[in-house]
Formats: structure tokens, sequence, C-alpha cells
């Protein structure tokens, strides 16, 4: 699949961080920039999930390394990105897809607001704000901002648009995710880096699988009415959003797009009862 010069969404010319990439969807979309041509460094803590995913890239015929980091940390960020722009050339696609929910930062269905932790509620804001974005933004920008060149795709969340039951922190932390995207869309908007992020509505990954399902493999209550509430009547799969990191890191396809988000949810944000 690798692009000619002619492909609106050749990436050969590219190096790709996906940070969380050591993750269900951070994984796939390492895969789907690895099959477009990038050189890809999946970055995360879990040293053997990232190795398991870089090798079924080079095993498709992809470039891939693993670089270990800590999003919550700059030195970490700082560090990968030496070792990133060392191995591979400057990194021009970025993709934050380090994030997810605190179990005590949701709420246990009949209990009150007010009862919400402090400690759990700055434990999401940190993974999915900071870490997922705002220090990956400002480490992987300053390479881009010094190239004139790049691509930063936060992954957001559905949540982040209309707050879902329960999830209070998460929603909140994601809705700072997209405006802080939106924010940085204007502030570099002329020195040739796009911002933009992808919404994914509710796809199977390990932060949720527990969420989703029952022991038995069936669907949780709560997986019952997400599915009751989703249009298309399922889960995503991780391969689904494929065509959105694609099209969004891809300078020529999306050249003039920024400060965007695009949601990839079956449908589920555009219903009510
Ligand atoms: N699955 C869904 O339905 C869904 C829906 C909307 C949005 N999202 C968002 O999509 C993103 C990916 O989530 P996922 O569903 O694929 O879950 P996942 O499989 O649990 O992946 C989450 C990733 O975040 C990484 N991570 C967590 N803390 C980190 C840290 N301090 N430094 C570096 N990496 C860190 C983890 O990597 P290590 O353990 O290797 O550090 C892990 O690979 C998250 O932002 C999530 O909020 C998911």
């Amino acid at each position: 699949m690798t692009g000619t010069t002619n492909n609106l969404f050749d990436l050969s010319n590219d190096t790709a961080v996906i940070i969380g990439g050591t993750g269900v969807l951070g994984g796939a979309m390492a895969d789907a920039l690895a099959a477009y041509g990038a050189r890809v460094a999946v970055l995360g803590r879990s040293e053997k999930r990232g190795n398991a995913r870089v090798e079924q890239i080079q095993a498709a015929g992809g470039t891939a390394l693993f670089q270990s980091a800590d999003a919550l940390n700059s030195e970490s960020l700082l560090t990968a990105r030496d070792a990133v722009n060392e191995a591979f050339g400057a990194v021009s696609i970025l993709v934050s897809a380090a994030g997810g929910n605190h179990p005590d930062a949701t709420l246990p269905p009949g209990h009150d607001f007010c009862e919400l932790s402090r400690d759990a509620w700055n434990h999401v804001f940190d993974l999915n704000l900071v870490g997922g974005s705002l220090l990956p933004a400002q480490v992987f920008g300053e390479t881009m901002l010094e190239k004139g060149r790049g691509s930063i795709i936060n992954i957001a969340s559905m949540a982040g648009m209309v707050p879902l039951s329960r999830v209070v922190a998460y929603s909140a932390a994601k809705a700072a995710v997209l405006n802080l995207t939106q924010f940085l869309s204007r502030e570099w908007a002329t020195q040739g880096v796009r911002v933009n992020a992808i919404s994914p509505g509710f796809f199977p990954a390990e932060q949720n699988r527990a969420l989703l399902y029952n022991e038995d493999g069936g669907y949780s209550d709560r997986g019952k009415q997400i599915i009751g509430h989703t249009p298309m009547a399922r889960f995503g799969q991780a391969e689904e959003l494929a065509g959105a990191v694609v099209w969004l890191a891809s300078q020529r396809a999306s050249s003039f797009v920024t400060g965007q988000n695009i949601v990839v949810d079956g449908g589920f944000i555009s219903t009510t009862i």
C-alpha cells in the first residue's frame, strides 16, 4: 500500500510518533500510518506490547521502532523525541493516543457527583489532557515548528462533545483536549503545523473491556445501553480509525484542514431517543 508520488495519502516522507501506540487504538493507527509508508515510532511504557506492535508492522513490510516514554514526563518525551529524530528523521506526524479513565473517577450507580474523588479527577485530567495532549504537543511540536511542517492528531472522545453519564472527569478532560486542539490549530496555522482531533465512539480496548462485556463475553448492561444508542448497532473496530488518521496525517490529503474534530462513532453522537 506504500504510496507513489501521485498518491494523496503517501506518507513515505514522514516520521510518525504514536504515543500510546502500545494500546489498542494507538496500535491500529500505527499500523495504518506504516502501511501508507510512514516511518513509525511506537511510544509508551509497555516495552512488551510496544515491541510486539513493531514486529507486526515490520512483518507487514513497514518501518517501525519502539521507544519507551512516559507521556506525563517532559524529560522522557524529550529523550524519546531526540531518539526518534536521530533514527528516522524529524518527526512530522504526532498521534497523541495515551489516555483512559480511572475506576475511582467513575461514579457508581446511585452515587452523587459530590462524592467524586479529587485525586481520581486529577489523575484523569493529568493522563488525558496533560499527558494525552499538552506535553506531547509541546515537545514534538517544537521539532515541527523548526521544520515548518507537521500534523498533530489528538485522540479525544465522543464523550468530550456530550458528557457520558457517570464518567464526568474523563468527559471533561476530553472536552479540554478538543479545546486545546482548537487553540493550537490557530496558534500554529501559519507555521506549517496542523492540529486536529479524532473522537472515537465506543471501541473495545483494554481500558474499557470490563465496562462493555461481562466475564462470559456477553455485553454488560452498559454495553447493551451503548449499542442500543448507536445507530449502527455495534461497537467500532480499531481498524476503522485508519482512514481518519491517514487522511489527517497526510499533508497532501488534508492540507487545508486544521482545528477539526473527526468523529468516528457509528452515529452515536448524532442521535437521541
Ligand atoms: N476505546 C474506546 O472506546 C475509546 C473511545 C474514545 C476515546 N478513546 C481514547 O483513545 C485513546 C487510546 O485508548 P485505547 O482505548 O486504545 O486504550 P488502551 O488500549 O488502554 O491504550 C491506552 C494507551 O495509553 C498509554 N498510556 C497510558 N498512560 C501513559 C503514560 N503515562 N505514558 C505513555 N503512554 C501511556 C498506554 O500505554 P502504556 O501502558 O504502554 O504506557 C496504552 O497503550 C485514549 O486516549 C482513549 O481515551 C478510546
